[in-house]
């Protein structure tokens, strides 16, 4: 207490007003407002909180009904304390909120906390109270987190502020967390104090009246000791600002999202593949891909890679490096390396030369390094030495198998000292009794220990990406020339017409306005017009026959394909006459439709324009499986060609087009630009509602591609 006293004088003396954020997050003096006279109370726990937090600055106690709390004078109003108040955490009954928010507006106090409930959350009579109480901070200026929350924590030493009613402090590191959800935050922080994982600041962001997790985003974007920020979402808020920002800020540090619920919108009410899968699961990692965001599961798995974050420098490359005492364990660790899109080093022969020195004849010095059973403590140490020093190996898996003659704690010790300089990431996995874990609790802050090699291995696959991501080259943008007007203009007139699907003709030349090489169906009323109009759309081609009353064309023999020639159209047509009288059609064929007839792999290409995200483009395996399979990635625009062939190269459709047993490789680079056409229009034109290009043909490298089929949806 003497310290805070002494500290807060120095504050009020020296320091500036904190503005903005920092009225809330780096305050000099904090009323608590409904700060309760009973200890066990929410009220009771926020001023004790700042107690036990040992705050820094002055502490100004707001209750009508007590003279002192804690042993500090307490006021009825923050309009009775006579120095200046940064910050206040509002604590009181809903119906007085907007009263104390008005004194606290006219004691110009810049930050608030609102903790209380009953806001937007619980209906439209609470909404419109919120409304009101955003209006008057928007008014006076204030910085508000809440209302609806449970507080906000600095563990920065100049601050040391817990303004939350949680039971469980934080202590200082490197973590930035901001939770949409109050309850899971005192999960958050007991996992937390379990790994020793420290914070610059925890925020409970309640209903984000006032401040919305991108505006803590940018808050910690440069903040110099926030290393690693995480949030825990149920939704984006402006998602097309959290994509902007996050691919951004991931390229300075790692952002980690557990992200619940699904919030693409338009998911159910879509037509097209590309709508239908932009709702899935698919389409929200795609997105937090591209932003370069980590997401997670779960907490536990969050804080399973944030503790290695914040102990372990990022891998050079995805060669991992088993080392254990025990083979089953390390065969999980190879199978989960694998699973996780990583590889096993080959170890170097002079690392195997190195290593038999003092191994058993029995161990195995391959990769996996089995040291059997028997493998001592300080060979656990000189092998991981050994391994961090060969340049075929980018990051180490430790395993530990509690043996009969070394205790696990000996092992740690010794692993430790061998590797705590390390420029390369030591992951260890212990396999021992609850004794031990007790212990690593109780022992200063360490690396993280895993139970399993499963959660080590991916924790390595997601700290290779945000290397990764971080030092990948921005790419350029393509600039296209796009018939823009022509665009606007078809676009317009289905919009006039109260929008829906664009006839076929339409859609095709948007296509074609678009660049985008397609084979639009010419329609032939006249057969004997037929072989003059067939020259014009050019061979090979395809014959189908038209008509209101002809519905599935291939069922009646209506289609014909690989027509090279005038006299092979002849003798298609011939045919399909014969096909369509012999099912009873004849009379039903009004023309003929022409199409120039497309080879190859058939892929599909799509966007979709969510009123909160933004255009999405899909890309991927063709056909009418393509939801079946689900081979497709999506993309955010804009995205630059190193973007997209990355993208073509995590696909199975990828690794066909690339040729299989011998094909010839497919024009990836005809994709490429497709998606990037795709991009440009989904932007530009945010009417076209949905569109999917599908098939798709890709042809043979260098031979370029023909779209066959494309629906476009235009928004009413
Ligand atoms: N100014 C100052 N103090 C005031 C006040 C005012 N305008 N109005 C009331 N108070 C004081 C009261 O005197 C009382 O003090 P006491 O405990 O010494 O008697 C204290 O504030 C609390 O008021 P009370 O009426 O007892 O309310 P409460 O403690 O039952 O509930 C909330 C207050 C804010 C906790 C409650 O309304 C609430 O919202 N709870 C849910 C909070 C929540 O879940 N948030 C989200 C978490 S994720």
């Amino acid at each position: 207490m003497v310290r805070c006293a002494a500290m807060s004088r120095l504050k009020s003396t020296r320091s500036p007003r904190p503005e903005g954020l920092d009225a809330v997050f780096r305050p000099r003096s904090v009323a608590v407002i409904g700060a309760s006279t009973r200890a066990h109370s929410i009220g009771g726990n926020l001023l004790s909180n700042l107690f036990r937090s040992g705050f820094t600055g002055k502490i100004f106690p707001i209750n009508p009904r007590a003279d002192v709390l804690h042993s500090v004078k307490c006021y009825p109003s923050v309009l009775d304390v006579p120095d200046e108040i940064d910050c206040a955490v509002v604590s009181v009954p809903k119906d007085g909120v907007l009263e104390v928010v008005r004194e606290c507006a006219r004691k110009k106090i810049r930050g608030l906390i609102v903790i209380t409930a009953g806001f937007k959350e619980v209906g439209p009579e609470g909404a419109a109270l919120e409304a009101k109480l955003r209006a008057l901070t928007a008014r006076s200026g204030m910085r508000m987190i809440g209302p609806n929350c449970m507080g906000v924590i600095n563990a920065e030493p100049e601050y040391s502020m817990d303004a939350t009613f949680s039971p469980t402090p934080a202590g200082f590191g490197p973590v930035a967390f901001a939770s949409q959800s109050g309850a899971l935050g005192v999960a958050i922080l007991n996992v937390a104090q379990a790994l020793k994982l420290g914070f610059t600041q925890f925020v409970s962001m309640g209903n984000k009246a006032n401040v919305s997790s991108n505006d803590m985003l940018e808050y910690w974007e440069n903040d110099p000791r926030t290393k690693i920020i995480a949030l825990y979402l149920e939704s984006f808020g402006n998602p097309r600002k959290f994509v902007r920002i996050t691919r951004r800020i991931s390229r300075k540090k790692p952002i980690l999202v557990v992200k619940s619920g699904r919030t693409v919108a338009g998911a159910k009410a879509a037509s097209s593949h590309t709508g239908a899968l932009a709702g899935s699961e698919v389409a929200i990692d795609a997105i937090l891909e591209t932003c370069g965001v980590s997401r997670s599961d779960t907490i536990e798995e969050l804080f399973d890679l944030a503790a290695a974050l914040a102990s372990q420098p990022l891998p050079k490359g995805d060669r991992i490096a088993i080392l254990t005492n025990a083979g089953g364990p390390a065969i999980m660790a190879t199978d989960a390396v694998i699973q996780h899109g990583l590889r096993l080093a080959t170890l170097s022969a002079q690392t195997r030369r190195r290593l038999a020195v003092f191994l058993p004849p029995e161990a195995s010095l391959g990769n996996p390094v089995d040291m059997i059973a028997s493998a001592s403590d300080v060979n656990y140490g000189r092998a991981a030495k050994i391994l961090l020093g060969d340049p075929g190996v980018d990051a180490i898996i430790v395993i530990n198998v509690t043996p009969v003659l070394y205790g696990p704690r000996g092992v740690w010790d010794a692993l430790m000292a061998a590797t705590r300089r390390a420029k390369k990431p030591v992951l260890s996995v212990f396999m021992a009794n609850e004794e031990f874990y007790d212990e690593a609790r109780s022992m200063p802050a360490h690396p993280p220990i895993y139970r399993f090699p499963e959660p080590a291995a991916r924790v390595l696959a997601e700290m290779w990406k945000i290397g990764r991501w971080q030092t990948k080259p921005r790419g350029t943008l393509s600039r296209f020339s796009i018939k823009r007007a022509e665009i606007g203009r078809i676009l317009n007139r289905a919009k006039r017409r109260g929008g829906g699907y664009l006839h076929a003709d339409d859609a095709f030349a948007v296509l074609e306005a678009a660049g985008i090489p397609a084979a639009r169906p010419v329609l032939v009323r006249r057969e004997s017009r037929l072989a003059e109009m067939a020259e014009r759309v050019g061979y090979p081609l395809v014959l189908k026959a038209e008509g209101a009353g002809i519905i599935h064309k291939s069922d009646v023999g209506g289609v014909a394909a690989g027509i090279r020639s005038a006299s092979d159209l002849r003798a298609a047509l011939a045919k399909m006459k014969a096909n369509l009288a012999r099912h009873g059609a004849a009379d039903a064929l009004e023309g003929f439709l022409l199409q120039r007839q497309a080879n190859g792999r058939e892929l599909v290409v799509g966007a979709t324009n969510d009123p909160a995200i933004g255009p999405l483009v899909m890309f991927g395996m063709g056909g009418k499986y393509v939801e079946v399979f689900q081979d497709v990635k999506f993309v955010l625009p804009p995205v630059s060609r190193e973007d997209v062939r990355e993208a073509i190269g995590k696909l199975k459709a990828g690794t066909l087009l690339n040729g299989v047993r011998g094909e010839k490789r497919g024009d990836i680079e005809f994709l490429v630009e497709t998606v990037l056409r795709v991009c440009a229009i989904a932007s530009e034109f945010p009417g076209i509602a949905e569109m999917d290009i599908n098939p798709l043909f890709v042809a043979d490298r260098g031979r370029g591609g023909l779209a066959v089929d494309v629906r476009i949806r235009v928004a009413d």
